[in-house]
């Protein structure tokens, strides 16, 4: 498969918005480097290392965070699971900064999609309650979501939503909110029925981006209130094909694709690390303190999360289309 360092870059490039207050002061210029697997321009067969270097570091704030734990990050669980041996400079390995891993996996899974016609999106839906009624389309998804600094692809809510994070952050705050994953022209069929469910192993892989807290299908929980008549997808056919008149059920019946598009909400909590004082205790010398996060932290997670779920559903679907057989068919020999 042809693949070179721009495929990554770009969607690195899109994981944080410039020029704005709603994620961290942090200067991450994130140049990837393909140092294996990857030969005059095609993938070789061999495993596929990508690098990049975090290049702005300052670890002065966490010192503190030694000793007392910040409420809401894992900074104590892991304090307890290494004994005491955990980095815990930038949050370690619990840190936002592991989703830069997940753009340069997705890049190659998307670019294995594409070329199967498979298109996957993520923009998002709520930030600290402001939400987009109704969900914008498809094409507004593509053309909008990055014209926003919180990639919401109607800009007057952007807006709303871009003040949200503002306001909170002014008070020493941190606000949550939803994104939402789409994947499109998924053939019928794709998944397991056991075990390995297609909604199973996305919400697997979807959990493992710090700070998710909800991962919902189609009316995902508010399934729960509605009767069967009300949460059925009726079927019809459609030139010949079946199709259903709605997708509650967000695209996967049985753990398999149902070919209509995927749809999965994916909730952010609000930031842990925050400025103001939150109770904990110095572990030290075992007596309750307080604790306000200094340093260089995002007032919200969900607009650099938005491209990190792209590429983790186009990674889950890239592994399941190749269990299915459907991958390696589109992959030809070099032509010479
Ligand atoms: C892109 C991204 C950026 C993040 N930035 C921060 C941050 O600046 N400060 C912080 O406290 N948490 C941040 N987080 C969330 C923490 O990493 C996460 O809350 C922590 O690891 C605890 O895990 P949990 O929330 O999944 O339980 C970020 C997460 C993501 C996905």
């Amino acid at each position: 498969m042809p693949l070179s360092e721009e495929d990554a870059q770009k969607d690195l490039d899109r994981r944080v918005p410039r020029a704005s207050g709603v994620v961290s002061a942090r200067i991450e210029p994130d140049k990837v480097d393909i140092v294996s697997g990857v030969f005059e321009g095609y993938t070789s067969g061999a495993p596929i290392c990508m690098l990049v270097w975090n290049r702005d570091i300052d670890d002065s704030a966490y010192a503190e965070m030694r000793e007392k734990p910040r409420p809401g990050h894992a900074d104590y669980v892991a304090s307890v699971r290494y004994g005491g041996f955990s980095d815990f400079r930038g949050g370690g390995m619990f840190s936002g900064r592991s989703t830069v891993s997940l753009i340069m996996a997705g890049a190659i899974a998307k670019r294995l999609l594409e070329r199967i016609g498979i298109e996957v999106l993520a923009h998002t839906i709520e930030i600290a309650g402001v939400r987009v009624d109704p969900v914008p389309s498809f094409d507004e998804i593509r053309r909008f979501t990055y014209q926003s600094a919180v990639r919401c692809a109607d800009p007057t809510v952007a807006k709303r939503m871009e003040s949200a994070i503002l306001e909170a952050a002014g008070q020493g705050d941190s606000v949550g909110g939803i994104v939402e994953g789409l994947a499109l022209n998924l053939p019928t069929g794709v998944g397991e029925p056991l075990f390995d469910t297609l909604d199973g192993d996305l919400a697997k892989l979807l959990f493992n981006i710090p700070g998710v807290k909800g991962v919902g299908f189609g009316v995902g929980l508010e399934s729960a209130r509605l009767k069967g008549s009300s949460s059925n997808d009726e079927y019809t056919t459609q030139k010949g094909k079946v199709t259903s008149l709605t997708n509650r059920a967000g695209g996967i019946i049985g753990g398999l694709s149902t070919g209509q598009p995927i749809r999965v909400q994916v909730a952010f909590k609000p930031t842990s690390s925050i400025a103001k004082a939150q109770k904990t205790v110095n572990l030290k010398r075992m007596v309750n303190d307080t604790i306000e996060v200094k340093g260089r932290h995002d007032p919200c997670i969900v607009p650099k999360a938005v491209p990190v779920v792209e590429s983790t559903i186009s990674i889950v679907l890239a592994d399941h289309l190749i269990r299915a057989g459907i991958v390696p068919k589109v992959l030809g020999s070099k032509k010479k």
